[in-house]
């Protein structure tokens, strides 16, 4: 069944990007092409994700009433509270600035930081008891593709997290999935490729909450204006994680335009 009904979201996701210079100039030029644009939210949902030290910035700047970009910390400490925890930021802490968002199993925190699915459970759990809402990465390798295990892998990943999320909290979820092959590599999924993956994804989530049927599901890997359409036009395809693309003012918006036209 088609998640048709769902408002689309576009997210940009800046990594570890870019230096300060650069982030006054990104701010400036979202502003611009998202006045031009002027998506209304109901329309299209856009968020960013900076680093934390641009956290507050992007927020004060863009999660106006001009602007309505919410803004979406990339990860979240996996021990909750306050406390002698150097280096870390509690879910807690996010939602004390009011950063409602955040990202947890990217495959770059799965690969690189080692985030295991008993350590991203952690996350999800102090997460939803500080009542923000969940962008939640799932994505198999190229080699998991290329042997056929993809939708194991992925459904896999999906009923990880069923433990602990309670059946009232899944309206906090949204899934993003993000082929770890097309991710910077300019490779995109096909928009069949990812239909059915984001189906299989939807009848997964069907199966452990009635919610399914009302969760966006993201595609993330390579999206960028000249795919976007295409992507967008996919029934179960609700809206974009975008990497590289989120960099560009302009590229970040018609992609939103190109969500916010579709549905
Ligand atoms: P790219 O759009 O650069 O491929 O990155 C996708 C991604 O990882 C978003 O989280």
């Amino acid at each position: 069944m088609s998640g048709s009904t769902i408002t689309p979201w576009v997210v940009g996701n800046w990594k570890m990007n870019p230096m300060q210079a650069n982030t006054q100039q990104l701010l400036a030029d979202l502003k611009q092409q998202l006045e031009q644009a002027s998506i209304p939210h109901d329309v299209c949902k856009i968020g960013v994700a900076p680093t934390l030290l641009a956290l507050l910035q992007v927020k004060n700047e863009l999660a106006t009433d001009a602007h309505e970009v919410f803004v979406v910390a990339q990860d979240v400490s996996r021990i909750a509270g306050t406390g002698a925890f150097t280096g870390e930021v509690s879910a807690d802490l996010l939602k004390d600035s009011q950063v409602d968002y955040v990202l947890i199993g990217h495959s770059e925190r799965r690969e690189i930081f080692n985030d295991t699915p008993a350590i991203l459970n952690e996350k999800i759990k102090n997460a939803l008891a500080a009542n923000l809402h969940i962008i939640y990465c799932v994505g198999e390798s190229l080699e998991q593709r290329e042997s056929g295990q993809a939708e194991q892998v992925v459904l896999q990943q999906i009923c990880d997290i069923a433990g602990v999320v309670n059946p009232e909290q899944w309206v906090h979820i949204t899934v993003a999935y993000e082929p770890i092959w097309a991710i910077g590599t300019g490779k995109t999924a096909s928009p069949d490729d990812a239909q059915a993956m984001h189906a299989k994804i939807r009848e997964g989530l069907s199966q452990i909450t009635p919610e399914g049927q009302n969760i966006a599901i993201l595609y993330g890997g390579s999206v960028k204006p000249e795919n976007a359409v295409e992507l967008a036009a996919c029934p179960d395809i609700n809206g974009a994680l975008v990497g590289g693309a989120s960099l560009n003012a302009e590229s970040f918006v018609q992609i939103a335009q190109a969500f916010a036209q579709s549905k």
